[in-house]
């Protein structure tokens, strides 16, 4: 089996709402629960009804959690933003973090999704900066 470590950042549009902390923490906890199994590390946002992740780990494991993901209602048109290899994660800590945004976070999505500049990279670094903390070596 290949280990080979990928990234994969993706956004959604929330089929319910995610202003409700039970639809999120739901989620979360199933991703937690799935992902420590696969060995997945990563970090969700919700932000104006879209979803936004950050998925890394073993390149086989992120297929499989792509496929259910496809077929998963609670939200539709999954836009892959970037998928490429790494050479460490940057979500270690995580099975799946929780990434809360901020105003300012939420402004510099916004101005992104109006660029054509939304790269992977610049996603990453705002879901890293909202989920806190130092990653671990
Ligand atoms: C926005 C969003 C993010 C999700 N993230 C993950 C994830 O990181 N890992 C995971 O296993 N499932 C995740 N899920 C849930 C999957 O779509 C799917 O329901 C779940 O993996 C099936 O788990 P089960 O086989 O234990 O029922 C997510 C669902 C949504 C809507």
């Amino acid at each position: 089996m290949s280990l080979r470590l990928e990234r994969l950042v993706y956004e959604s549009t929330a089929t319910g709402t995610t202003e409700s902390f039970g639809n999120l923490a739901v989620i979360l906890a199933e991703s937690q629960r799935n992902n420590d199994r696969d060995g997945l590390t990563g970090a969700l946002a919700a932000h104006r009804e879209r979803y936004i992740q950050v998925i890394e780990g073993p390149a086989q494991a992120l297929d499989g959690l792509l496929r259910r993901l496809e077929g998963d209602p609670r939200h539709r048109d999954i836009e892959v933003i970037g998928r490429e290899p790494v050479d460490a994660r940057q979500f270690g800590r995580w099975t799946m973090a929780s990434a809360r945004i901020n105003p300012e976070q939420g402004a510099l999505l916004d101005q992104l999704a109006a660029s054509s500049n939304r790269t992977p990279a610049r996603i990453v670094a705002i879901l890293r900066e909202a989920v806190g903390g130092a990653d671990q070596a």
